[in-house]
């Protein structure tokens, strides 16, 4: 109990729904990325959060820059609580804030650190959280909070996969976190839907980084009046044609609705598609691949899906003469 344990949460991003996947019902496909936050933790006299956020670190007395990372432990130990646990304080250190030049690559999500610090509490006390007990802690904690994301992200970094997420009704599952206990609230089926996606053909995903930060909570406050019963509709009809494709391997539709979908996003708002998220989609055209923005736009990353060699380098270079970073690449498909 009293050893040192480590903990990582990957990174995310979204291949399609974005936007729409903010009202219940609505899905998206997101994609674990394998650049991560690390969290180490020991038992202590008193309890002790650092984060390489902050140059200073807390107990648990409150502090607004930690105050995310607090309402975690409180929940977590609460969790415990329920599970005959009693909890003990403890030292806990995080680092890996998801940046390049200084600047945040939009991998990353608030949501990050409260799964994080619930790995770290249940390596301590070793204990083993199914994905779906970290979703619905993760979730319950930004709720309880006022985030009001999707909770998109933290289903992709709770499952670490490629995941087809379907949202549940926020709004009915804050009323419930206020009139019942944490224990009911976790029992409770919250009508969410999470599948893992396994792509049955081969191709590279490919990250473009933009280097211009954007806030995911602003982009949404402009965008959110523009958001229409049919953007929502034909989003989840690509959506769902997306996942079939690529668990079917059908080349010719997984580029098809990523590229309808990029479209719709492009309708939607104005500021999704800035300069360089334009470069960063146009640099596939004319060749076997497809690229669009992924998550809120209006900067960060976009991704590409490449599924010739010969599309996968320029692409590259395409995206290295706008001055778009390549931050990661991956082969999917690989290990059937
Ligand atoms: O930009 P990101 O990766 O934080 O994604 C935001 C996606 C939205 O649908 C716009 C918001 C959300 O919480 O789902
Ligand atoms: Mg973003």
């Amino acid at each position: 109990m009293s050893t040192k344990k480590t903990v990582q949460t990957c990174g995310k991003l979204y291949w399609v729904g974005e936007y729409a996947v903010l009202y219940p019902k609505q899905g998206a496909i997101i994609k674990n990325i394998p650049i991560y936050m690390t969290a180490t933790i020991e038992t202590a006299e008193h309890y002790q959060l650092a984060s390489d956020m902050f140059d200073y670190s807390v107990g648990l007395e409150p502090d607004a820059s930690y105050a995310l990372i607090q309402e975690t432990v409180l929940v977590m130990n609460n969790f415990l609580a329920s599970q005959g646990l009693s909890s003990r304080a403890f030292s806990l250190s995080i680092s890996g804030k998801m940046e390049k030049e200084g600047k945040k690559i939009g991998l990353g999500s608030s949501g990050s650190v409260v799964i994080l610090t619930l790995k770290a509490m249940a390596a301590l006390y070793e204990l083993d959280l199914s994905s779906e007990q970290l979703f619905k802690l993760a979730s319950y904690v930004l709720l309880k909070r006022g985030d009001n994301g999707s909770m998109g992200d933290v289903a992709c970094i709770a499952y670490e996969d490629l995941i087809y997420y379907q949202a549940f009704d926020r709004q009915a599952i804050k009323k419930m976190i206020e009139a019942m206990s944490l224990e009911q609230v976790l029992a409770a089926d919250w009508g969410y839907v999470i599948r893992r996606i396994t792509p049955s053909l081969s191709f590279d995903f490919l990250v473009g980084w933009t280097k211009e930060p954007a806030i995911s909570k602003d982009m949404i406050k402009l965008v959110q009046a523009a958001i229409n019963p049919a953007f929502l509709a034909a989003t989840q009809e690509q959506v769902l044609l997306l996942e079939q494709a690529l668990t079917v391997g059908d080349k010719v539709a997984i580029k098809a609705s990523l590229n309808k979908v990029g479209s719709l996003l492009a309708d939607l708002s104005p500021a999704i598609y800035n300069e360089k998220l334009k470069q960063l989609r146009s640099a596939s055209s004319g060749l076997d691949s497809v690229a669009k923005s992924s998550g809120a736009g209006g900067g960060d990353c976009g991704i590409a899906l490449a599924f010739d060699q010969q599309a996968r380098e320029i692409i590259k270079q395409r995206w290295q003469e706008a001055g778009i970073d390549l931050l990661y690449q991956e082969r999917i498909g690989q290990n059937e």
